[in-house]
């Protein structure tokens, strides 16, 4: 088992500030990333490569992962693979795969050091081979760490998520294991990808789009969402403090009319 990262110690007078705002106790459990922008930002360096884009946004994982660990929070869901992002060019889909392959093997020692655990959500049978072995490997080495929970969100569809647990609860059905009237929206989310994993609480989207383009659907209903203009490679933790510090001044009420502290 590895041990806690240490608590996060703000490093500018930008982030002690907003870090001295943040009510430590009533912090998100958990928070799920569009990290969206990557494309733009090769543009506007003019790399003009969009893979580019991809390659710089690893640094930014790795930031919002230390940072989330360093919080002490349960889990960071990052969106990293849709299964609308298939009808990308061909060039650009294999260039993705291949910087997942090498960002799961380079990354390992940051997530032991920060006792991260990966596990990944999303139609995983779609992926190619390599990518799907070095992702059990990666899952497999972090099993035994007991702080973050590190979701990735890979060949990632909310409509196609809430399918294939309609799918695997038709088939306990027609088995006899369950009956219709079993089903409630506990015992259905009990069917979803991550079942351990509580609803995110709040949804960063990075690059100002504003949108949430086939992400969670079933997991968002009370989840509330900070929009960022900066794009996903400049992300680091004072923009991940600032979605929080954004968060905390939302009155959540749950349909009552009384705000609920959760
Ligand atoms: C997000 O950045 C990364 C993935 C969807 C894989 P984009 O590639 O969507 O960047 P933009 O939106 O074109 O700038
Ligand atoms: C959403 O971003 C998917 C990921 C971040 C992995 P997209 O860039 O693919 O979304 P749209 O196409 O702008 O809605
Ligand atoms: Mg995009």
């Amino acid at each position: 088992m590895t041990a806690e990262p240490k608590l996060l110690e703000p490093v500018s007078p930008e982030e002690a500030s907003v870090f001295s705002r943040l009510q430590l106790d009533t912090l998100p459990r958990h928070i799920a990333i569009i990290m969206d922008g990557n494309g733009r930002w090769a543009r506007q360096k003019s790399f003009g490569e969009r893979i580019e884009g991809h390659r710089a946004g690893t640094e930014s994982v790795r930031a919002a992962t230390r940072t989330a660990a360093q919080l002490r929070l349960q889990a960071l869901t990052l969106y990293a693979f849709s299964t609308e992002n298939w009808a990308r060019p061909k060039r650009e889909v294999t260039a993705l795969m291949s910087l997942l392959e090498s960002f799961l093997i380079k990354e390992i020692p940051e997530l032991m050091d920060n006792n991260v655990r990966l596990v990944a959500s999303g139609r995983l049978d779609e992926l190619p081979a390599s990518a799907r072995n070095k992702l059990s490997h990666t899952m497999s080495v972090t099993a035994g760490n007991d702080g973050l929970v590190l979701n990735l969100a890979l060949s990632y569809g909310g409509r196609q998520e809430i399918v294939d647990a309609c799918r695997s609860l038709m088939q306990r059905a027609q088995s006899g294991e369950i009956r219709p009237e079993d089903l409630t929206t506990d015992a259905f989310a009990q069917a979803l990808y991550q079942p351990g994993l509580p609803e995110p609480e709040l949804l960063v989207r990075t690059s100002g789009e504003q949108r949430v383009s086939n992400f969670l659907l079933w997991q968002i209903a009370y989840t509330e969402f900070v929009y960022l203009p900066v794009l996903w490679p400049d992300f680091r933790r004072i923009h991940f403090l600032d979605a929080l510090e954004a968060y905390q001044n939302r009155e959540r009420r749950f349909g009552g009319v009384e705000p609920v502290r959760r």
